[in-house]
């Protein structure tokens, strides 16, 4: 980037998409605070980066977004950039769908990304300066069948995208969502393992049932993903932007 060196957070950092951005912001040499709750996994990512903070949080728990940010607010007095990236669905059809199930795709997609907006918020605007970005997914803004906790989570976290940047924009704060569709990660491995849990096929078969489906015939590589994200630091003028990344 050649600038100064930004403080930034990144939630759902220990594998996918969040660790990708994280190392990429690291290796342009901003200050990189990184959350998940897998601590190896974090300790892994950062090792060598002097640069860098571990926090382990579980992100759907009352009180960690607020307890995360105050540690990097604390220790490097201010946070210019939040990447809200932590998330996580499961497939059922409606009738399947347990309060569990819908309970559990609103916490971590919806209420984790509010709460740490909200504990931003405040040293942004005393900054007069903020970059959040929230990874969505087109699943925010169209619907597929089987995924409707998942995709009421996403369509809500953009709405809070939506109001938050025209509330914050005069504040210098800009808030914007990148909405992917398959990624290649760990998250879509799963999906694919229940979905051939679910209907009797394999791994294989499932996959390639997927993959003739999107455009492109291919998942996204998470370094287009973390691109996106990226890019959106260095953009004073986006805010309220859904940025749809397709592997067509
Ligand atoms: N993969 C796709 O095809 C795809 C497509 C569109 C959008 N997305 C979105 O992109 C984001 C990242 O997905 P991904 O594919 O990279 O998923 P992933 O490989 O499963 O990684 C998810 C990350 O979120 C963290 N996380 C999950 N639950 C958490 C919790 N309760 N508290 C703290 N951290 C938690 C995980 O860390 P720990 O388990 O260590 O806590 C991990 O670092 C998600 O918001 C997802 O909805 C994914």
């Amino acid at each position: 980037m050649g600038e100064a060196a930004l403080r930034i957070l990144v939630t759902g950092a220990s594998r996918g998409i969040g660790r990708e951005i994280a190392q990429q912001l690291l290796d342009s040499g901003h200050n990189v605070a990184v959350t998940a709750r897998s601590q190896d996994d974090l300790e892994d990512l950062v090792t060598g980066y002097s640069n860098s903070m571990v926090i382990v949080a579980d992100s759907t728990q009352p009180k960690s977004a607020e307890e995360a940010v105050s540690k990097v607010v604390n220790q490097w007095n201010g946070l210019d950039v939040l990447i809200i990236n932590a998330g996580d669905g499961s497939a059922a059809p409606i009738e399947k769908t347990t309060d569990e199930i819908w309970d559990k795709s609103i916490a971590i997609n919806l209420t984790a990304p509010f709460h740490y907006l909200r504990a931003a918020v405040p040293t942004m605007k005393n900054g007069k300066f903020g970059r959040v970005v929230v990874i969505a997914s087109t699943a925010g803004l169209e619907g597929e069948p089987n995924v409707s906790a998942y995709t009421a989570a996403k369509h809500g976290v953009i709405g809070l995208v939506r109001s938050s940047a025209a509330e914050l924009a005069k504040h210098g704060i800009t808030v914007n969502a990148v909405c992917p569709s398959y990624v290649d990660t760990p998250m879509t491995q799963r999906s694919l393992q229940a979905a051939a849990l679910r209907t009797g096929k394999t791994f294989d078969e499932v996959k390639a049932a997927l993959l003739s489906k999107i455009p492109g015939g291919r998942f996204l590589s998470v370094d287009e993903v973390a691109k996106a994200a990226i890019s959106f630091i260095a953009l004073p003028d986006q805010t309220g932007q859904t940025q749809i990344v397709k592997g067509d």
